[in-house]
């Protein structure tokens, strides 16, 4: 795809990734991505904000075909998804330093053996005079890693942002159009790469509300003509009331956990309380990613198989573990066939979660009436707690 023009000396480079279907070797891409770099020209400088990833350099080498001097590439985030192509730019223009925050020099260093000569480090809130433009930059950190930052373009009042806003999305339109379908999209990004820090989230967008902005240019997804749509979906995740809803990731060999999971989903909606069940064997992780954002509980449905949880509740145990949500229940359910420590083994899988566990339901065999029963009171103790915390 050829340089797309954002405002007079402003242009979108990179790739736009249809075809890719998982991220990172683990997120689901349903929509798939996109890498966007940005070239900004000054009267007197001229600079290249992030870069793509390494296989994509003959994309970015045909886009810059007519900018014959680069002053600076700004990395605002080592990963490699905006990196991987930096050793090559640096060959291709010899005189261009690499602008990037302290520490994402020494990760720049040791991920792509590029050499010290070749930086120049900003301070957070350090400026960029290209010569009528000015970049200021934001160090914003774990928006995706330490190293982060961010970088307004003070005349133009354009924050590029690297990860932070973020969203999967493959499509020809530049700018948001559709934020019913980037909500989603971003609402998954936000949950699989942010919302492990979202207090530190919460203060960058504090940090962001000072300066005047009209456009956001991420490095994935497509840029936000009205900002305050992605910064207030933002503060809403990071910060927002937990929902009366119960989260049931779950896997079942021969219908018994099923047949708990059925029963127990029918009795919360009995008592009011919302659910979202997934069958770990066909979902989505990111589906469960998202749900996992404002759930207050999440109950987690296995057989037990070779003497403990079946693979797939682990899976989901150890990435809900990772991804830290802000819920504050949880229970386990399902059937055994003569012992095993499925319940020990899924809790000593969650020491991040700030959980309190309510009595799991595990029985052996297929589910009888006592089972049932048990769901029941599982039901009225889930939906007594929300209500305890005014959940609507
Ligand atoms: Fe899109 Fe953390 O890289």
């Amino acid at each position: 795809m050829n340089p797309r023009k954002i405002k007079d000396n402003i242009y979108w480079m990179g790739f736009v990734d249809w075809d890719s279907r998982l991220f990172d070797s683990l997120i689901p891409l349903p929509d798939g991505t996109s890498y966007n770099a940005f070239l900004v020209k000054g009267s007197e400088k001229t600079v290249l904000i992030d870069a793509v990833e390494e296989d994509l350099f003959y994309e970015l080498e045909g886009q810059l075909k007519n900018v014959g001097r680069l002053d600076y590439i700004i990395s605002l985030h080592a990963e490699q998804d905006h990196s991987g192509c930096i050793p090559k730019l640096l060959s291709m223009y010899p005189e261009a330093k690499l602008v990037t925050s302290p520490k994402a020099k020494k990760i720049l260093m040791d991920l792509l053996q590029v050499p010290e000569n070749a930086f120049v480090t900003v301070t957070d809130g350090e400026t960029l005079a290209l010569g009528g433009k000015t970049l200021e930059f934001i160090h914003t950190p774990w928006v995706h890693w330490p190293e982060t930052m961010v970088a307004y373009l003070r005349e133009d009042k354009i924050l590029f942002s690297c990860d932070f806003f973020g969203s999967h999305i493959a499509t020809s339109e530049l700018f948001v159009t559709d934020e019913g379908r980037v909500y989603e999209a971003a609402k998954r990004y936000y949950a699989e790469i942010m919302m492990p820090f979202r207090n530190v989230i919460k203060k960058n967008l504090e940090k962001i509300a000072a300066y005047d902005i009209e456009l956001i240019a991420p490095s994935h997804g497509q840029l936000y003509p009205r900002p305050s749509f992605i910064i207030e979906a933002q503060k809403e995740w990071v910060d927002g009331p937990l929902r009366n809803k119960v989260v049931i990731p779950y896997v079942s060999m021969h219908r018994s956990t099923s047949k708990m999971v059925d029963f127990l989903i029918g009795s919360l909606v009995d008592k009011g309380v919302n659910v979202e069940q997934f069958n770990l064997v066909v979902t989505d992780i990111g589906k469960l990613a998202i749900s996992l954002v404002d759930a207050a509980t999440i109950v987690v449905g296995t057989p037990t198989v070779l003497a403990g949880p079946h693979p797939d509740a682990v899976y989901a145990a150890f990435l809900a573990n990772a991804l830290r949500p802000p819920t504050r229940f949880l229970s386990i359910i399902g059937s055994y066939g003569w012992g095993g420590k499925t319940v020990e083994t899924l809790a000593g899988l969650i020491p991040n979660l700030k959980v309190e566990v309510i009595d799991p339901v595990l029985v052996k065999g297929a589910p009888t009436s006592e089972a049932f029963a048990a769901l029941d009171t599982l039901a009225a103790t889930i939906a007594a707690k929300h209500e305890e915390l005014g959940l609507a």
